[in-house]
């Protein structure tokens, strides 16, 4: 059995930096047509010419493969009326890290209902321009992602026009709050779809399923596959593939982050077929994007066959989501 995905699209990944991103960028740029690329770099992509630079490092590793990284700018309150409207051309997306939540995200916004946040999320209504949010609190870690839906509300009903992606949803909290702004999208990764907190520590401890926010219950699990097998039209798929360096997973203080960039597909293929949903597929990792953020993407075919795949230990240093597990779907050819 084969199946067709059309201009695959990854709405959430973090291709880093040097030598990491020679490595991780080419494994984006084969499969998928088009990427919304983290800011979360040291320092930030913090206004269009870091954006630019940033950019041109990506394509010089990717610009055979018929892919377009777009890239987001780091939110922070020294953004005026006039980075902004400068950004516009080049930069339609803006990524909210509240301080301390998660990788390279210290120090910076302290609150995300600040004077000055509220002016900037005005200015960028008025402008188009998409705010993307991780959204947790500093509470519990199992209670981050719920107690920040009020947020949401609130930024949601202020600024009717601005449109705004709820990040990586982990909670039945997020699927549940999705609908209740029509300005309110979500993304969903490939391993919340999958894994639980039993998962991660429920036994062994597994460095490689760490990531923020934390993979939550059962039931918060069920929410999300429910919102992707029915390719909910509020919600694209982000892969948060983040990669890390093996020595930086493996070892007392772990870095947050999986990385699944290159079997994304064929592992959502396996989770799409299993539940008899494959046709939402296209949907989830596509349409759903081309038509929230109305963009027009590279044209580019992925063929999946049903064929065991057995996901390598390693890529380069980085050890990759379900490293060593064989699969029911691989990738066939790309064109
Ligand atoms: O687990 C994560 N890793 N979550 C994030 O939000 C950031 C990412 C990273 O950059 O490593
Ligand atoms: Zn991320």
């Amino acid at each position: 059995m084969e199946i067709q995905i059309h201009n695959p699209l990854d709405m959430h990944v973090h291709l880093r930096d040097a030598d990491m991103m020679s490595v991780v960028a080419p494994l984006t740029s084969k499969y998928f047509s088009w990427a919304l690329v983290m800011p979360n770099l040291v320092p930030p992509v913090m206004n269009t010419a870091d954006a630019i630079w940033y950019r041109q490092r990506i394509e010089s590793l990717t610009g055979n493969d018929n892919f377009t990284p777009f890239m987001t700018l780091f939110f922070h309150e020294w953004l005026t009326r006039e980075i902004l409207e400068k950004a516009k051309d080049h930069i339609m997306w803006i990524k909210l890290y509240p301080a301390w939540i998660t990788t390279n995200s210290e120090g910076w916004v302290k609150s995300v209902l600040s004077e000055k946040a509220k002016e900037i999320f005005g200015i960028m209504e008025e402008l188009g321009i998409v705010l993307h949010i991780h959204g947790e609190t500093g509470d519990f870690v199992m209670d981050r992602e719920a107690n920040f839906m009020p947020n949401y509300l609130e930024i949601a009903k202020a600024f009717p026009n601005l449109t705004i992606i709820m990040e990586h949803i982990t909670t039945k909290a997020a699927a549940d709050t999705l609908d209740m702004f029509p300005n309110l999208y979500a993304t969903i990764t490939l391993q919340h779809l999958e894994i639980t907190l039993d998962d991660v520590a429920g036994w062994a401890l597994k460095p490689h399923l760490f990531c923020k926010p934390i993979a939550k219950r059962y039931e918060d699990r069920d929410a999300l596959l429910e919102l992707a097998l029915s390719a909910h039209p509020k919600v694209s798929f982000g892969s948060d593939s983040a990669p890390h360096p093996q020595h930086t997973k493996e070892c007392p203080g772990c870095a947050a982050g999986v990385f699944s960039a290159p079997i994304s597909l064929q592992v959502l293929a396996q989770i799409f077929d299993r539940a008899g949903k494959l046709d939402n597929l296209q949907k989830f990792v596509s349409d759903n994007a081309v038509n929230i953020y109305k963009i027009t993407p590279n044209t580019k075919t992925v063929i999946l066959e049903k064929k065991d795949f057995v996901i390598p230990e390693k890529y380069w240093d980085v050890v990759p989501y379900r490293a060593g597990e064989t699969i029911d779907w691989s990738i066939k050819e790309v064109k």
